[in-house]
Order: C-alpha cells, then structure tokens, then sequence
C-alpha cells in the first residue's frame, strides 16, 4: 500500500497518523512523498521521488506510529527548494523498537524475521534506539545478523530468553547471532540467551567416540562481535552454546561486565569468552562455567583486561594457542587480576605452538585464587593438539617474555603447580614469581607434594614462591 501526498500535507499527515487505528491512503495531488507500508505493513518509510531518506515511521501490528525519527526536519524536492517541517514532532529521546511489534510471537516458531526487521529500523534511527526483547517470554531465532554501521548508539535490552534453532540445516556458516561493524552498541538487560547447544555436543564426535578424537570444528559460535567499537556487553546469561559462546574478533573498545556464561562441563569446545585480533578490551566480574577455556585470548589482541572472574569448571584462563600452522602470533599487555579458578584443568597458561613465530609479552596474572586446579600456572611452548600423531620438532617459537605471576594461591589437583616447558631455542624470558603458594590438594599423603618442573626459563623470585623452580 502507498501513500502520496504533498510536503504541505505531511504535519498533517503525521498528526493524522498518530491517531491512526488503521493506515488510510492520503493524497494531496502531487507525487511528492511516498509513505510506503512493506512486508505485511508492519513499517514504513519516507521518501521523496527523487530522494530517500531513512526511516521515520513505525507502524506496529495495529497500525499504531511507535517510532518518530528526528531526522525530518529538512526535505529537499526534485527541483532543490527545501521544506522545513518545524510542525513536526521533537525527537524525544531514543526510538523504542520492540520486537513484538513486528510480529515476534514467542510461541516456538521462528522469530528471526521480526527480530531482524526491528534491527533494521533501529540501526536506522538517527536519535538514537532500543531494541526492546521482552521479559518472560522465550524468542525463537535461527541465525542472524545484526550488521551496522547504524545512524546513532544503539542498546539491545534483553529482557527475555533468546533460543537457538536445533535444526543445524538452519546454519549456513559457523555463527548465530552475529554484530558485525556496529560502533556505540550496548547488550544488556538481564535476559538469558540460549545457545541450545545439546545436538551439537551430541554430534561431535568428541562425545561420540572416545577413541577418534575429531574436535567438533563445525557447530556455531553462539554470539560474535565482530568489527564492532565502543560495545558494553553487561548483566546478561549466555548458556549452552552449540560451541564458543562469546567471541570478539577485530573490536576495539570493549567492555564486558556481569556476564553468567554456562553449560556443562563436558560439553565440547565450549569456550567462555574468545577474544581474537581485539584491543582494549575489559572483561570484568563474570562467572565463567564450561566445557573449555574460560577465557581465551589468541592472536592480535593487546590491552586484555580480565578482572574479578570466576572460572571453573573449565579449561582456565589461556593465552594461545599461538603459533599453529607455523603462523605467526601476537598478543600484548594483557592483565588478569583478582580471579578464582575451581576444579579446572588449567589455571592460568600460554600455549603456542612449535614452528611458530611472533610473541607473547607483557602479562600479568595476579591475585587469583586456585582450588583443585590441575595446572595452576603453565607455560607450554610444545603444546599440540594433534591426537592422532605427535607435532614434529621445530625449531623457531612464538617468545614468551615479561610474564608475571604475583600473589597466586591455593591448591592444585596434580603434583606439578607450576609447569614451564619452554621451547629449547627460544627460551621464556624476564618471567617473574612474586608471592605464589601452591600446594596439592592431596597434600596430607606425603607421594603428593607439588612441585614446579621448569625448562629453558629465565625466572626472577620476589617475596616467597612456592614450590621453586
Ligand atoms: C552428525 O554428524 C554426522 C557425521 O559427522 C553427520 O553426517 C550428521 O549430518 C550430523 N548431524 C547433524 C544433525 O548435524
Ligand atoms: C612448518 O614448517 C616446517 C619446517 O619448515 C615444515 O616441515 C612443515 O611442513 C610446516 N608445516 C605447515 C603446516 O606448513
Ligand atoms: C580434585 O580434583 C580431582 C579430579 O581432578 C578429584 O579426583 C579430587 O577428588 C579433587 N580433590 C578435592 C580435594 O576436591
Ligand atoms: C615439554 O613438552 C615436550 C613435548 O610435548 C615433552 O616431550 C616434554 O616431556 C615436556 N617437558 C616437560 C618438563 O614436561
């Protein structure tokens, strides 16, 4: 359906709209404006015949205007003259973008459409806008794109349960919910959103067979931030990813506060937070529970900041792997501080790989707390993660230096706390242990006392460590 009418006209038009119970056609003549009702006339545009302009008209399911951009104080005609619509209405604050009004349902059935048709017009506001996910209710969504650049800072408000589709047909690549060069976007809210990760654990074949080891390279990371600046990911529940649930690749300026991201323990490559190509970046008060890494920080990302987190159960807190495929690795100045790590398979660790080049420097893991941690504090020059066959030797390293570990406590569920296997020709340097007290948690029977198994390191001590080198 379209509606004409004349510049003169539109004041009018927009009062007129407002008290709208049902969308009427209104001409005043000439084809001067076009209201245009698209897609089951769940919203409309604004445009002149020779000129488009962005959004300025929401129409939800009962044909009520639910949003009004600011953007229409100015309109140029074909022949250049300019109207000013000074009758129109004030922006008043960000635009308010409710999924349901664009015919969410809740009931099981496919969200995707509305959630992405709400997307749209809020990234097009120019005043600003929430995305609105109600409370209480539980959306359906097979994968989607939220991709900028928008028009004005945006907030996604999740009040509700976002869920994943089952069917893997749905997923043409390796992602569900995707921000993809988004600046000034913030997700919070409360909701949960839910990877509905279960089939994939059940497919891979990790799971599967314990014999073949075959990671499950294929399932879906469940919500990506890429390209993305100036985002804040705060108060939400991630759960039950397909596998990674929270992935920042290429962002700048990040903030992630108060997240819950969980899902069993065996579930198979789970991450918790993956932080790739990515500059400053805070991770801050998050309680971490997987089936993998807590926190993985690989290559390209510098100003890393992980503070008050919680991890465990898990694979822990780990720089790498760098290095695979004889490629080369960076990451920089990354600080982990004030953190618990319980009953994971790794406290704090580099990995990278043999053949590898590039570097891991200045880092620093202090206050952290370990209860039953199997490597509490790894280095690992030689990791390999080929179970069929062992990595061949070689001979250049990704360097590992400037690495500090002050005020580490707690127990370890292996004899070996500290494990620093460094590559032979490019050994760990400028790596320092301040206040570091690590004890088995068996260690009432006298065949379990820890003890530190260091190679090709150039360590310094400051205050008490134990067990040495
Ligand atoms: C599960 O894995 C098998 C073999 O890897 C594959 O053929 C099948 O399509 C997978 N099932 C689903 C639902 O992805
Ligand atoms: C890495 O480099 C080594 C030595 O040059 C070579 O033997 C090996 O095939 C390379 N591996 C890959 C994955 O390119
Ligand atoms: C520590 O963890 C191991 C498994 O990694 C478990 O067998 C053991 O009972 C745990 N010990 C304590 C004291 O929790
Ligand atoms: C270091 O790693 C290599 C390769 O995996 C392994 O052969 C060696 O035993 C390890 N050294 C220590 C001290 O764990």
């Amino acid at each position: 359906m379209r509606i004409l009418l004349k510049p003169h006209c539109l004041p009018l038009f927009i009062v007129a709209l407002i008290s709208l119970s049902r969308p009427c056609f209104y001409s005043c003549g000439e084809d001067s404006f076009q209201f245009d009702f698209h897609r089951g006339s769940v919203y409309g545009r604004l445009m002149t015949t020779t000129y488009r302009r962005p959004y300025f008209g929401v129409l939800n399911e009962r044909n009520k205007l639910i949003l009004m951009s600011g953007s229409l104080s100015e309109y140029e005609y074909g022949d250049g003259s300019q109207l000013r619509l000074d009758d129109a209405p004030a922006p008043v604050g960000p635009t308010v973008v409710d999924v349901d009004d664009f015919g969410a349902k809740a009931d099981g059935s496919d969200d995707s459409k509305a959630f992405k048709e709400a997307w749209e017009i809020a990234c097009k506001s120019y005043q600003g806008a929430i995305m609105l996910v109600p409370k209480n209710k539980i959306y359906h969504l097979k994968p989607v794109d939220f991709s900028g650049p928008c028009n004005s800072p945006l907030i996604f408000k999740i009040f509700g349960t976002i869920k994943a589709t089952v069917h893997h047909s749905d997923y043409t690549s390796r992602r569900w919910l995707y921000f993809d060069n988004v600046q000034n976007l913030r997700v919070e809210g409360g909701g949960i959103i839910n990877g509905n990760g279960r089939t994939w654990w059940l497919n891979s074949s990790y799971i599967a067979s314990s014999v073949v080891f075959q990671p499950c390279s294929e399932a879906p990371t469940a919500v990506t931030f890429s390209q993305c600046s100036n985002l804040k990911l705060a108060r939400l529940r991630i759960e039950n990813s397909q596998q990674m649930h929270l992935s920042f690749s290429k962002c700048i300026n990040v903030k992630v506060f108060n997240l819950f991201v969980i899902a069993p323990g065996n579930s198979p490559n789970t991450d918790g937070i993956h932080v790739t190509e990515t500059h400053n970046i805070h991770i801050k008060n998050c309680v971490i529970r997987t089936g993998d890494d807590c926190i993985s920080i690989v290559s390209g990302s510098q100003n890393v900041r992980a503070t008050g987190i919680t991890c465990g159960p898990g694979h822990g807190i780990s720089i790498g792997s760098l290095g695979a495929g004889n490629s080369s690795g960076y990451v920089s100045n990354v600080i982990v501080n004030r953190a618990t790590l319980s009953r994971t398979t790794n406290g704090v660790r580099i990995k990278t790989w043999q053949g590898g080049s590039g570097y891991a420097k200045n880092i620093k893991f202090q206050n952290i707390m370990m209860h039953n941690v199997s490597n509490p504090i790894i280095i690992d020059q030689y990791y390999c993660d080929h179970h069929q066959s062992p990595c061949p030797k070689q001979v250049s390293a990704v360097q590992v230096s400037n690495v500090v570990y002050k005020n580490i406590r707690g127990t370890s569920a292996s004899n070996v706390a500290l494990k620093f296997n460094c590559s032979q020709t490019h050994p760990c340097q400028e790596i320092y242990l301040q206040n570091v007290a690590i004890k088995s948690s068996q260690e009432d029977k006298e065949e379990h006392i820890a003890e530190a198994s260091c190679s090709n390191i150039r360590l310094s001590y400051r205050g008490d460590v134990s067990p040495p080198c």
